[in-house]
Formats: C-alpha cells, sequence, structure tokens
C-alpha cells in the first residue's frame, strides 16, 4: 500500500473540530482539486457555496436537524449540482437548452460527489478532518431559499471542515468479497459474509471511544428502511426544473 491508498482508507467522519481555522488559500486549493474530479462530457456542474459561521450559518444548522457541528466548524460548504449556467451558455448561442431530463439530473449530481469526494481526500491529506451532511436536505426548500439559488440549482449535500478535536476509530466497511463480483451479479456467499460483519460492526459499535450503541449493519439498515426517505424532494426537485423527463 501506499500513503495515498492509507489515507483514503483511514478516513472518519469528524465532528468535533478545534478552534483553529483554514486559511481561506488552503480552502481555494481544495476546491482547484474538486475542480479536477472528472466530470461528464465536461459539464462541470458543481458550485460550492462557502457560507461563513453567523446568522446563515446557524440557520443552516438549524435546518440540519441542530446539528451543532455545522455551525461549529471553521468552514462549511454547501455543494450544489448546478445546471443553470448551462442555460445561460445556450442563451449565450441563442439556442434553446433542452432541461429537466432524469439523465441531466444524474449526470450533474455525480458530478458534485467526484467533485466534493476530491476536496474530502485533499483536506484528509492536510490533516483535516470532515463531515457531509445530508441532513440539509430535510428542509431542503428552506435551504434553497436562504442561499438564493435559482432555477436548475440545488443542494445536494453540506461539507463541515476543520481541524479534528476527536480521534474516532475506522467504521468497518462491508467484505470485499460482498461489494466486489465478477463477471454477473451474485449474491454467493453474502449471507455468511454478513453474519460475520454483524458481528464485526457490532463490536465496533459497542467498544468505540464515543457514542457506544448495541447494533448490527442489516439491523441498522433493516431500522432504517422503515422510515419514508425524505418523500419532500421529488416536488422540490420537479420546481428546480429537474426531473421532468
Ligand atoms: C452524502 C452524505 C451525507 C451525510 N450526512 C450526514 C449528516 O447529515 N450528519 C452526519 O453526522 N453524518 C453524515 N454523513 C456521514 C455518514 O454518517 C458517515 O460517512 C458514515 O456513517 C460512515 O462513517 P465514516 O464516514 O466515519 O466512515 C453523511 C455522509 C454522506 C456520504
Amino acid at each position: 500500500m501506499n500513503d495515498v491508498i492509507q489515507l483514503l482508507q483511514s478516513h472518519r467522519s469528524i465532528r468535533k473540530f478545534t478552534d483553529q481555522g483554514i486559511e481561506q488559500s488552503v480552502v481555494e486549493e481544495l476546491i482547484k482539486a474538486g475542480q479536477s474530479a472528472a466530470t461528464s462530457s465536461f459539464i462541470q456542474a458543481c458550485t460550492v457555496i462557502q457560507v461563513a459561521k453567523g446568522e446563515r450559518r446557524d440557520r443552516l444548522a438549524e435546518l440540519a436537524n441542530n446539528q451543532a457541528y455545522v455551525a461549529d466548524a471553521p468552514v462549511f460548504l454547501v455543494f450544489c449540482a448546478d445546471m443553470h449556467r448551462h442555460k445561460v451558455a445556450c442563451e449565450q448561442h441563442d439556442a434553446e437548452m433542452l432541461s429537466g431530463f432524469t439523465e441531466q439530473f444524474l449526470t450533474a449530481s455525480v458530478d458534485v460527489a467526484l467533485f466534493a469526494q476530491n476536496v474530502v481526500v485533499a483536506a484528509e491529506s492536510l490533516g483535516l478532518g470532515i463531515c457531509y451532511i445530508g441532513a440539509l436536505r430535510n428542509k431542503i426548500d428552506a435551504v434553497a431559499d436562504l442561499l438564493e439559488l435559482p432555477e436548475l440549482v440545488y443542494p445536494v449535500f453540506g461539507l463541515c471542515l476543520g481541524y479534528p478535536a476527536q480521534d474516532p476509530e475506522v467504521k468497518p466497511r462491508l467484505p470485499v468479497s460482498v461489494v466486489l463480483k465478477q463477471e454477473h451479479y451474485n449474491e454467493e456467499g453474502n449471507s455468511e459474509s454478513l453474519v460475520g460483519y454483524d458481528a464485526h460492526v457490532n463490536a465496533y459499535y459497542r467498544s468505540r471511544s464515543e457514542t457506544q450503541k448495541d447494533l448490527t449493519w442489516t439491523g441498522q439498515i433493516a431500522g432504517m428502511l422503515q422510515k419514508e426517505a425524505r418523500p419532500h424532494m421529488l416536488k422540490f426537485l420537479k420546481e428546480k426544473g429537474f426531473l421532468l423527463r
């Protein structure tokens, strides 16, 4: 293994940060690293909104299920899928943009995820800690209003960044045999592997240094999937001009 792989395999989300700030020049370097990710058909469909500590950030924290680290993180970024500037580009060329395709929603969202993960890896390589914030989509209407997002832009997730004030254990991932299959989809060996994995995850949750729980992976997933998943999303995305066809 080399240092990059070691870094990737040492990732853990950080939810407590020291007061040490991050130079704006470093933030901009991280953004450039994000921009270097591959991008579908060169669409470059990611816009990042940096929100300083203060009233707007506090409101975002409130909208994101009151997660304290959203308000407290030295840097907070909102990653948006942005097809608005593509509309402007079309107008510049007197071309009517055919928008609203599910494929465009998918490619723009994938672009954002690739961009953001590059930012994350670059940040972690500098000793920073991060936590993605999907809870921004809990009240996505209010978040979009607060950030003044136009049509064809939606907030995919937020990202807290800062120097770690905690040192959590790495969370064990599924066995490779469950996620890597040869030639065709199959579930061979999965149930046996998941029994072992559940025990591994349970041992992790019971013994980790913060907020111990008695959970397994399959149990956690079964619990989560009893709840509706942000059912307001489709209406919101359609209103923003996505997922119309
Ligand atoms: C898109 C996305 C959204 C997430 N949203 C939240 C969130 O709102 N709050 C939070 O505390 N963690 C959030 N997480 C972090 C996950 O809970 C975490 O990555 C997962 O439990 C694995 O733990 P690890 O990152 O420490 O390995 C999010 C992660 C991703 C990728």
